[in-house]
């Protein structure tokens, strides 16, 4: 399903992408933990929201419930009433019911493995990989994640993003982005790709001619020459 050529691509993309995070990655506060609860609220908090509205949310919700346990003793109403401000009412009902279930009936272990993650309600794939890399820094596939912007980026950096979106395209988005981590540093590699895809690989506009990735990237070959730079300077 990976070609050589394609593996050899992706290992040139990777040392780039980490130099390129190194000095321009974005210093967010879950970026300073490693506490599995304080990654599974900020990543409850970032589905379908941008980082900016989640930072205050996110040290809202922790200065009233600072560990698991507090959250489990929480009223689904008092933890509403901060989660509810970003929208997606069922996100404060998800952090409520995990931190019962971890709290009640895992004696306060936090889960660390795919399977045990899966389990939980309102943690699907993308959740669980994003708790084991970020939190656990496991070594291995489960913590590969996908998500728009992974999805975008590397469907941008190998041709694929013309194909149709079905079943195969995601395995195939799965595959690279288990690939991607292979070898170890997977906070770093899962936390660059995602601040690629937010900041210069973005939807409208990329910011390909700042890209360091470029001179490897099929999108920039194939798309940019015909458009300006001032295109995605200005915009
Ligand atoms: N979106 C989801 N998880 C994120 C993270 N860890 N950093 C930035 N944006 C995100």
């Amino acid at each position: 399903m990976i070609n050589e050529s394609q593996l050899k691509a992706l290992h040139s993309f990777t040392n780039l992408l980490i130099e390129w995070f190194e000095k321009n990655g974005r210093d967010l506060p879950w970026r300073k933990t490693r506490d599995p609860y304080h990654i599974l609220v900020s990543e409850i908090m970032l589905q379908q929201t941008n980082v900016e509205i989640v930072i205050p949310i996110y040290g809202e919700f922790l200065k009233q419930f600072p560990g698991i346990d507090d959250l489990a003793r929480a009223s689904l109403h008092q933890v509403r009433r901060i989660t509810d401000k970003i929208g997606y009412t069922r996100r404060g009902k998800f952090l409520l019911e995990i931190a019962k279930e971890i709290s009640k009936n895992r004696n306060g272990q936090f889960p660390s493995s795919l399977d045990e993650l899966l389990d939980l309600k309102g943690i699907g794939r993308y959740t669980a990989g994003a708790i084991l890399s970020f939190a656990f820094e496991i070594n291995d596939k489960s913590a590969a994640i996908v998500d728009v912007n992974v999805e975008r980026v590397i469907s941008r950096v190998f041709g694929f993003w013309r194909d149709e979106r079905n079943s195969k395209f995601d395995k195939k988005m799965w595959i690279f982005a288990e690939e991607f981590i292979m070898g170890g540093d997977v906070w770093k590699k899962n936390q660059a790709i995602m601040d690629l895809g937010a900041t210069l690989c973005v939807s409208v506009k990329p910011r390909c001619y700042i890209c360091p990735m470029n001179i490897l990237c099929t999108y920039y070959e194939q798309i940019v020459p015909k458009i300006t730079p001032l295109d995605s300077f200005f915009d």
